[in-house]
């Protein structure tokens, strides 16, 4: 499938301030991009650009085949039916009923009474709410509330869902349910998903696809494994290693330093079967000895990711060969400093 969202060579500034710097980025129908950066990197403005809420300074922004930043607001307007949008903050109407704002968006684009109690009861019965019809959102847990928030996005059969740190405030649990709903609104309804985020778990739960933005900029964009697996910024690493814990931090060589004699090396694991045994028979043909001493194997896209670092015993030169050896094969490794 092709892009649904291309953003090109957009620029936003606001006076002497450029929240966005040069981004080009396309997003595939069908599938989860996930955004990550930190605060102030950007992502907000870049959903402000995406549903034609602001115009960008440079650049283009086309959602199909429509050039969004070129829009007169009239047609802005009826497009943004089809762009849903939920927020951290929920943003429900407190003085309307769960029922009542699910309906509001129908209402606007002045859907008869009976196709939109009808819409609403199937919409609250997709996020598991049509128990809760008749209450109001401040009777509601804040998972609840965003499931609200959720079926209202989904009220005008949007092509693409825009989810602004939509489970920033929520907790652990909370957010894992969440990210679980969004995700069925991908696979069942077809729904293309734009998830911007502080949190690499959120994204490595859901996207295919990750972006990061840093200053403005996307400095790094690729599948969800790829970015995991060989991230190619030193931000992207950082995202990662919040989820991985893949390389020991300096702290923690310290500590091994301190009751390991041998040299301590990380390896990264490779995606195929068999490589702790490769290794082991490795460590054996050259008269090394290893512990394992930190590590762990995680799976992204259902592919193993992470890195086990040993501390090698044996003689100087046996190690040297050793690590030669390793070397000259795809794998990685290395030496902790
Ligand atoms: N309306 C605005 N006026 C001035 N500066 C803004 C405005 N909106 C965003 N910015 C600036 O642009 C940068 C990016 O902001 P934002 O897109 O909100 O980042 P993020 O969502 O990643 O935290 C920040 O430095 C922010 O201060
Ligand atoms: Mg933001």
């Amino acid at each position: 499938m092709g892009a649904l969202v291309r953003i090109r060579d957009v620029s936003k500034r606001y006076g002497d301030a450029v929240a966005l710097d040069h981004v080009t980025l396309d997003i595939e129908e069908g599938g989860v991009q996930g955004v990550i950066g930190y605060s102030g990197a950007g992502k907000s403005t870049l959903v402000r650009l995406v549903n034609g809420l602001e115009r960008p300074t440079e650049g283009q922004v086309f959602v199909g085949d429509d050039e969004i930043s070129a829009l007169p607001e009239r047609r802005l307007r009826e497009i943004r039916g089809g762009i849903g949008m939920i927020f951290q903050q929920f943003n429900l109407f407190r003085s309307r009923t769960v029922a009542g704002n699910v309906a509001y968006p129908l209402t606007v684009a002045g859907m008869p009474r009976a196709d939109r109690d009808r819409t609403v009861a199937r919409l609250l019965d997709f996020v598991g709410l049509l128990d809760r019809a008749h209450q109001f959102p401040e009777q509601l847990s804040g998972g609840q509330k965003q499931r609200v928030g959720i079926a209202r996005a989904l009220a005008r059969d949007p092509r693409i869902l825009l989810a602004d740190e939509a489970t920033s405030a929520l907790d652990p649990e909370t957010t894992a349910d969440v990210l679980a709903l969004l995700a069925r609104v991908n696979r069942e309804l077809g729904v293309t998903i734009v998830l911007i985020t502080h949190e690499m778990d959120a994204i490595r739960a859901i996207a295919d696809r990750v972006a990061v933005m840093e200053n403005g900029r996307v400095i790094e964009n690729g599948d969800l494994y790829d970015v995991f697996a060989t991230p190619t910024t030193p931000a992207a690493a950082r995202f990662v290693r919040t989820v991985l814990h893949d390389r020991p931090s300096p702290d923690t060589v310290a500590r091994l330093r301190a009751s390991h004699a041998g040299r301590l090396v990380t390896i990264r694991v490779p995606d195929r079967k068999g490589f702790t045994a490769e290794l082991s028979r490795a460590f054996a043909a050259h008269g090394v000895g290893e512990q394992l001493v930190f590590g762990g194997i995680s799976e992204i896209a259902e592919r193993p990711v992470g890195a086990l670092t040993y501390a090698l015993e044996g003689a100087e030169d046996a190690v040297h060969r050793l690590l030669d050896a390793l070397r000259r094969t795809d794998l990685d490794v290395v030496e902790e400093g």
